[in-house]
């Protein structure tokens, strides 16, 4: 009997086992409008799994893999990362399909923005086949790269880039018609005038290559020549986006192997900022090749003649800060993506930034990602917090909201022109903070930074209840008795002040200082 039992339990493990040998796939649909289709390809030897894992965009071994019953687990390293960012997943069969889910190891730090794990995803089978084919788009053509040499710095960005970008709001909805009218909007509005130069248009504007290699452009984009004649009329300058790899994150044309070819393509169409954006580079590029891709779009904007603001989108990895600069870069990402919310948006503004601040200066930036303000998400308090810490970071100020909707509140926080003049500042320094207190998340923070004349001070209460703070002159190296203070949000004069200065400062909210 016993024995009976157990031999049912081996024939249900080993039954398990063999059913997920095979090819199965998931499709979903990203926020550009292509689908996106992640495959597993499961090889099994008694109840060890191995095989690939592959994205769009790359393709993992799979590592430590083992089934049990109708239940497997499996990982994938990540060698972009230092350390290499592994990823577990956990799988559950249901005959010719299964549940994979993404498992968060317990005391990970929690992951701003849209690469944060996905819930679980259905998996089809496919195929019977146990050998992964590796698509074309993950193909390695390319020749070695020469030696590194750092390419001279483009002059451009003195202060970090100002303007607005379509993915936060629009991602694949954006076409000729709304850039066209936010630049309208943004002369409207009085953004141009405070310093809101750049419209870039971010992913989804690609169309296929013609015969002749040349990218084009999809029919949400009838003439970009004509459109960046539009915006430069208007006394504006205008963005493009692609990527290193085949494909964009949002799957559609890369510049892998075109780069020259499509420089000379934006630089004919009259385009002033590239964001270029690593995505599927991942899978034709080693991690050692990262800065050498760059820097050959560098080179290839460089040779056009025309001045390119190059924007790297590689979320920070490899440590960025450390050759950004050298590979021609006037901004790099720091980060995964941001979302319109609170957690995101404080993770990555005050815990993800600190320690990059050695790396940022005039022409070269630590890039936080786009704002959200506006986008409703968060409260008017919690986007001025957004736009102070931003300031502070010396932050590209990217918007990322409908300007052409823009209500008051909205244009009040854009539009603070002492706010802006603090991430504007001439002398270029990114700050930091001085002084954490309190519970972790929960934190009441005084952060500085040194200003070409003077210094900022954000007393930023990142808890739920309103709380009193108090920042000492000294304690931010200032040493002139009874220094000039002004409240940057209030647009008032603190005349009470002569060491030091108490203030409520509002849940999640910020009191932003300038002081002589
Ligand atoms: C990545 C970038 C985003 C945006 C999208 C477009 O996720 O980090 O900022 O450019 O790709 O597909």
């Amino acid at each position: 009997m016993h024995r009976l039992v157990f031999c049912g339990f081996m024939f249900a493990t080993f039954a398990g086992a063999a059913d997920l040998a095979g090819t199965w796939q998931n499709e979903v649909q990203g926020r550009g409008g292509q689908t996106f289709v992640t495959t597993c390809v499961f090889k099994i030897e008694g109840n060890k799994i191995t095989g690939m894992y592959a994205t769009p965009q790359r393709a993992y071994d799979i590592e430590k893999g083992a089934v049990d019953g109708a239940e497997f687990t499996f990982q994938i390293a990540d060698g972009f990362q230092t350390p290499p960012r592994i990823t577990e997943f956990k799988g559950a069969l249901n005959g010719d399909r299964f549940e994979l889910t993404t498992v968060i190891p317990a005391g990970a730090p929690a992951r701003a923005g849209g690469r944060a794990p996905q819930g679980p995803r259905t998996f089809k089978r496919i195929s019977a086949d146990v050998v992964f084919h590796t698509p074309p788009e993950l193909a390695r053509t390319h020749q070695p790269f020469p030696p590194f040499q750092p390419i001279a710095t483009n002059g451009l960005a003195k202060t970090p880039p100002m303007g607005w970008n379509s993915w936060n709001k629009f991602a694949g909805r954006v076409d000729d018609k709304s850039v066209r009218e936010i630049a309208d909007a943004m002369v409207a509005s009085g953004m141009r005038d405070a310093g809101y130069i750049y419209v870039n248009i971010d992913d989804t504007w690609e169309g296929a290559r013609d015969k002749d290699g040349n990218i084009t452009t999809n029919e949400k984009f009838p003439d970009m020549k004509a459109l960046a004649d539009y915006v430069h009329s208007k006394g504006l300058k205008i963005g493009i986006y692609s990527s290193p790899g085949r494909k964009t994150c949002a799957g559609y044309e890369g510049s892998y192997g075109h780069e020259q070819q499509d420089a000379n393509t934006w630089a004919a169409w009259g385009f002033d900022y590239l964001k270029y954006d690593w995505c599927s580079a991942t899978g034709v590029y080693r991690p050692d090749e990262m800065k050498s891709a760059y820097h050959k779009m560098a080179v290839a904007l460089r040779n056009t003649g025309r001045p390119f603001i190059y924007s790297l989108c590689q979320y920070g990895e490899l440590n960025v800060g450390e050759w950004g600069a050298a590979a021609g870069a006037n901004l790099w990402r720091t980060t995964g993506d941001i979302s319109d919310n609170w957690r995101s948006m404080s993770s990555i503004g005050f815990d993800q930034q600190i320690g990059r601040e050695v790396f940022a200066g005039p022409g070269h930036w630590n890039d936080p990602d786009m704002l959200e303000i506006g986008n409703g998400g968060m409260t008017t308090t919690e986007y001025r917090t957004h736009m102070s810490l931003w300031s502070i970071l010396a932050a590209p100020l990217l918007a990322g909201h409908d300007v052409r909707t823009m209500p008051d509140f909205t244009r009040d926080i854009l539009l603070n022109k002492e706010v802006i003049a603090i991430d504007q500042d001439p002398a270029g320094i990114q700050g930091t903070h001085v002084r954490k207190d309190g519970a972790e998340g929960q934190t009441l923070e005084v952060w500085k930074k040194p200003l070409a004349k003077g210094v900022a001070i954000g007393l930023f209460n990142r808890s739920l209840e309103n709380a009193p703070m108090t920042v000492k002159w000294a304690e931010v190296g200032i040493t002139s008795a009874n220094p000039k203070v002004r409240d940057l949000w209030a647009h008032r004069d603190i005349t009470d002040a002569p060491s030091e200065y108490t203030v409520t400062v509002p849940a999640h909210g910020v009191v932003l200082l300038r002081v002589e």
